[in-house]
């Protein structure tokens, strides 16, 4: 397997295991980062390339697919899966940190998603992976930006895999429940000053409280749903939510 793949925020957490189980199955990949030292470190463990970028900026989504032709020659798959949280009452909510929260959870994955389109039009063939949330589909207090962010990459993927039916390209989401990465670690910390509590409710009465099964999910099983969703195994999925919630949207 040699076809070339963008991992967004891939630094850490989810985005990690997506290329690391992706470099598993010798994708070629590209680990594209805010956080450059971690990233460097990342690509270079991992055997990826890596490159730094804000995707809060459009150039920046503009020149990640440029430097990923110019290294390998085309795209194959993309996944965007950068993003972050940020817990506050809608009252107290900053407009920036709204703004640049719609850039990178939604914004981003539109431009980086229309600058790939037509590599992978040529090629007949692509696969495009976004990474949403069970909060794609269900609402939680004080999360107003991310809620509404991924909502749209819901939205924006029905979209994507309708128009990409005729050129061979599928567009998916994944919606996770709680999954152990340094973005649950920081939540806890938030959720716990907000809502007046200590951490470990926050875990068992917030985060836990709507899972059928009472855990975590680990970040490697995200890697090995993304590797089965570009796989051919799955070239009859597309518009569709994978939704790894541990029950949570069941009732
Ligand atoms: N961890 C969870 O419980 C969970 C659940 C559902 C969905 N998700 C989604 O999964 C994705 C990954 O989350 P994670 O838990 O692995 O978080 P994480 O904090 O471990 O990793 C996120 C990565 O995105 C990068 N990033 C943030 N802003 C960026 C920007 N402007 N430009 C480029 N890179 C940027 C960060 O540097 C970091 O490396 C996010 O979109 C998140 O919303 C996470």
């Amino acid at each position: 397997m040699d076809k070339v793949v963008i991992v967004t925020g891939g630094a850490s957490g989810i985005g990690y295991a997506v290329a690391q189980s992706l470099r598993q199955n010798n994708y070629r990949v590209v680990i594209a980062d805010l956080n450059q030292a971690v990233g460097e470190q990342a690509a270079q463990t991992l055997g990826c390339h890596f490159v730094a970028v804000d995707l809060s900026r459009q150039v920046d989504n503009y020149r990640l697919v440029e430097e990923t032709v110019a290294k390998y020659g085309t795209i194959d798959i993309l996944v965007n899966n950068a993003g972050f949280q940020h817990v506050c009452p809608l009252d107290e909510f900053p407009e920036e940190m709204w703004n640049t929260m719609l850039s990178v959870m939604l914004t981003s994955p539109f431009l980086l998603t229309k600058y790939c389109w037509p590599y992978m039009k040529k090629n007949g063939w692509g696969r495009i992976v976004n990474i949403a949330s069970v909060h794609g589909q269900v609402a939680s207090p004080f999360k107003a930006a991310y809620i509404s962010a991924k909502h749209g990459l819901v939205g924006l993927t029905k979209s994507t895999a309708l128009e990409g039916g005729e050129f061979g390209i599928t567009a998916n989401t994944i919606c996770p429940a709680y999954v152990k990465t340094p973005l649950v670690d920081r939540q806890i910390a938030d959720q716990a000053s907000t809502h007046g509590i200590e951490p470990d409710k926050v875990i068992s009465d917030i985060m836990l409280k709507n899972a059928a099964i009472k855990r975590m999910i680990e970040p490697e099983e995200i890697g090995e749903l993304v590797n089965y969703i570009v796989s051919d195994a799955a070239r009859s999925f597309t518009g569709s939510n994978l939704t790894i919630d541990l029950g949570w949207t069941a009732q």
